[in-house]
């Protein structure tokens, strides 16, 4: 079972996460391409500045208003991000399939960065719950995805703490990230992708149509 799914269904995870998102971006770009007011109006040099105060926290009035917000959604977003990527466990997996190294993160850091996922994920389903105007705009699936977003990090945490015996954690955690890869091009989890176009977007839109900064 555990050469199954860490083998073959993990390729699958792959192709559908690389392929589901250069479909999106394609399929995107040409309804794109029909719009008066999107690549016209595009413009590199204030898209670039746009993305470049907003992905340093607090140097827009938004996450200034927001220190709590910003500094969860931060510690999630990076922690979330890095996690995978430089946990020494996934470098071996990383090296073996591709060839590549990456440098690695000791275990306790990987261990505490993985809790500031799950507890991220804890805030922001719970906001989804006890704020209005996010409740007002929320249906299952958001629920859904936020417990989709830290379920590799709470099984990838359990199996290595050994809370069960044998595999079942293991596979439970490969799993967990085989549905991540495979819904992040087909749900709201995209936003991975579109952000710096979303972005470069309202900053050509404020820079250069409305000479305005958008932060
Ligand atoms: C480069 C990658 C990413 C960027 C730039 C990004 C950006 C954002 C932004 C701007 C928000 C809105 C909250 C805020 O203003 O801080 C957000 C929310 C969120 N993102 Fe991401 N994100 C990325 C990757 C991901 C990935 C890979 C996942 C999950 C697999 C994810 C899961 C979430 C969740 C769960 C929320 C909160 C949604 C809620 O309010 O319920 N993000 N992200």
């Amino acid at each position: 079972m555990y050469d199954f799914v860490s083998g073959p269904l993990v390729w699958v995870a792959f192709a559908v996460f690389i392929g589901g998102l250069a479909f999106k971006f394609v399929t995107t770009y040409a309804s794109a391409k029909g719009e008066k007011v999107v690549l016209p109006t595009f413009s590199g040099k204030h898209g670039l500045r746009s993305l470049l105060h907003w992905v340093v926290p607090f140097r827009n009035r938004n996450t200034r208003l927001r220190p709590i917000f910003t500094l969860i959604s931060f510690g999630f977003h990076l922690c979330l991000l890095a996690t995978p990527l430089f946990l020494m466990a996934h470098n071996v997996l990383w090296h073996r399939a591709f060839g590549v190294r990456l440098p690695s993160i000791p275990d306790p850091l990987a261990d505490v960065m993985t809790v500031i996922v799950v507890l991220g994920g804890g805030f922001f389903f719970l906001r989804r719950l006890a704020v209005p105007v996010v409740r007002y705009v929320s249906d299952w699936k958001d629920f859904v995805l936020v417990l989709v977003a830290v379920g590799p990090f709470v099984t990838g945490f359990a199996s290595h703490q050994q809370l069960l015996p044998g595999d079942t954690l293991l596979i439970l955690h490969v799993v967990s990230g085989v549905v991540w890869l495979m819904v992040i091009p087909f749900t709201r989890i995209v936003h991975m992708m579109w952000y710096p176009f979303t972005r470069a977007f309202m900053g050509s839109e404020f820079g250069y149509v409305r000479h305005a900064r958008d932060w």
